[in-house]
């Protein structure tokens, strides 16, 4: 199957695929009509730039101009692994990858059928989440085929992806590296590795624009209204006022045993659990037909600065 894929691959075709993070939509990021078929599969907006997969470091030459020190000691810590690096983009690849960018977004995954595809096919693979921009990134086959059948050439099913949110974006093109998207490998374990990291402003604060064109999107949201609550008090209250009204409620209890009276329930047991269940239960409860879904917040520490940046999204602000 993975021959296969591989193959379609080379022949400008588009295939999802399972990396350690979300699926991806794949397609040969050295020819503009193949990625063009991205954009339209998904309704991606064409000024949001693809992030480039690699299956071997030997790749690089013909992507990126420089590769600056702080570039290869995380490589060598991260890759293959849920980190892109933003560098200096070569010509050769497709100018719709890039967006126009002057940089490329570059990553090894780890999943081994995404390293598999990646190495078998010898090209590198511009990817995207397999979903329908807007929608939560899919973690199984089923959400890509919920979001994209139809749309696309082929889908490799390698069950659940591990991590379960997308990849950390860090720009190293940059004196001092950038994070533009909080991801599965954390700024502690970066800074351990490079130092400090600057953090993209618009991480933090709503006023300035972000320096990652997907980031300001409202992305990963579910229809359901969603509301980000810190506390267990206030979720009991809004969850009788939402009944009340006869709306079909749901909780995320992102952490915590607490006897929730809503519709449907669903539990992180840690935040790498939490992480990985996140965008699947905010399918299933607009499957269920919620109207209104609580989500707990969690610490920004760890993996937990990705959910939470990804919870602000879909709640659009919203919290309590
Ligand atoms: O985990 C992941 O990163 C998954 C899997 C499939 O690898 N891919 C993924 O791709 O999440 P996507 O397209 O959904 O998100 C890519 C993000 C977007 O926010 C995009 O704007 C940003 O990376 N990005 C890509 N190239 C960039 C560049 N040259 N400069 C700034 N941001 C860039
Ligand atoms: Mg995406």
């Amino acid at each position: 199957m993975i021959q296969e894929a591989a193959l379609w691959i080379k022949q400008n075709k588009l295939i999802a695929f399972p990396t350690e993070t979300v699926y991806g939509l794949g397609a040969n990021a050295l020819s503009y009509k193949a990625v063009a078929q991205i954009f339209a599969a998904k309704g991606r907006p064409s000024d949001n730039p693809l992030i480039v997969h690699i299956g071997d470091n030997s790749q690089l030459d013909k992507l990126v101009k420089t590769i600056p020190a702080n570039a290869s000691k995380l490589m060598a810590a991260f890759w293959p692994g849920a980190l892109t690096l933003i560098l200096e983009a070569k010509e050769a690849i497709a100018e719709n990858v890039t967006a126009g960018l002057s940089t490329v977004g570059v990553r090894m995954p780890s999943h081994p059928v995404a390293l598999k595809l990646l190495q078998e096919c010898g090209l590198p693979v511009a990817a995207p989440s397999a979903n329908v921009s807007g929608r939560p990134s899919p973690t199984t086959a089923a959400h890509v085929i919920a979001d994209l059948d139809g749309k696309i050439d082929g889908i490799v099913d390698g069950g659940a992806t591990g991590i379960g949110l997308e990849s950390t974006v860090l720009d190293v093109s940059k004196p001092t590296p950038m994070l533009y998207r909080p991801g599965g490998v954390s700024v502690e374990e970066i800074e351990a590795v490079i130092g400090k990291v600057d953090i993209d402003p618009a991480l933090e604060t709503a006023d300035s624009a972000p320096k990652s064109p997907g980031m300001k999107y409202t992305h990963y949201a579910p229809n359901a209204e969603v509301i980000l609550v810190d506390s267990d008090d206030t979720i009991h209250h809004l969850v009788a006022e939402a009944k009340k009204e006869g709306r079909k409620v749901a909780v995320f209890a992102t952490t915590g045993t607490a006897d929730y009276k809503a519709d449907i329930v669903r539990r992180g047991e840690s935040l790498e659990h939490t992480a990985h269940i996140l965008y699947g239960v905010l399918r299933d409860f607009d499957e269920q037909g919620a109207d209104i879904i609580y989500v707990k917040t969690v610490p920004t520490e760890g993996v937990g600065r990705a959910i939470m940046n990804r919870l602000e999204k879909a709640a659009g602000g919203k919290r309590v």
